[in-house]
């Protein structure tokens, strides 16, 4: 497990799904924002790639998000588009409704750097995310991300066009354990 001051990041557990299915992907609002695709349900019991992680898809990691202390689920959290050429990847992640606000997601993008920057010797970071996002953008410029650019009108949300913003972390700038 890699861990965070506060979260820890493990492996997927049969355990973990049917949460994740029902307080994070079943929420319309919460799908329709975060996934960049139109939001559709998650029948019980079948292989669908937001949960079930396969380990032959070199280019994406997915992590349950736990409590540090007690292992309690807190969310999901992925290092995804892994380019091994150019040596970098983007991160995203996706806290349950009742873990959010709590300084869980900072800690979370900060663990996600040291993975991708230590563990898998990469050289830079991507996230994007909505403009209205202001939970994780701020989560992110404390980690050391730089918004690099705002992609207008990008994305399709229940019914609207919204800007998404672009930030990068390369690994020169990179300061473990600092939290601005
Ligand atoms: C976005 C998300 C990952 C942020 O994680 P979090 O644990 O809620 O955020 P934190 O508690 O670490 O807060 C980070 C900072 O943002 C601020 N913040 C958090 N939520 C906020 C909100 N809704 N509006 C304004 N600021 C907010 C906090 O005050 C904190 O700032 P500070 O460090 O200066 O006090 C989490 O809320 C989440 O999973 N949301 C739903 C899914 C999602 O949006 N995923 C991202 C898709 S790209």
């Amino acid at each position: 497990m890699l861990r965070g001051d506060r979260i820890g990041l493990r492996a997927r557990h049969e355990d973990d799904i049917p949460v994740l299915r029902t307080e994070l992907y079943d929420d319309v609002v919460n799908g329709s924002r975060a996934e960049g695709g139109p939001w559709r349900p998650i029948t019980p019991g079948t292989r669908d790639p937001r949960l079930f992680v396969d380990d032959a898809n070199e280019s994406s990691v997915p992590f349950s998000v736990v409590e540090r202390e007690g292992g309690t689920l807190l969310g999901t959290a992925t290092l995804w588009g892994i380019d091994h050429h150019s040596r970098s990847a983007h991160i995203g992640l996706g806290l349950l409704p009742a873990a959010r606000g709590k300084g869980y997601g900072t800690d979370v993008v900060a663990t996600l750097c040291h993975y991708g920057f230590v563990v898998r010797g990469l050289h830079r970071l991507q996230i994007e995310t909505l403009a209205d996002n202001h939970g994780m953008l701020r989560a992110a410029e404390r980690c050391g991300f730089v918004r690099e650019g705002v992609l207008r009108s990008s994305a399709w949300v229940l019914g609207e066009f919204l800007d998404e913003v672009l930030l990068g972390l390369l690994a020169q700038d990179w300061k473990p354990g600092v939290k601005g």
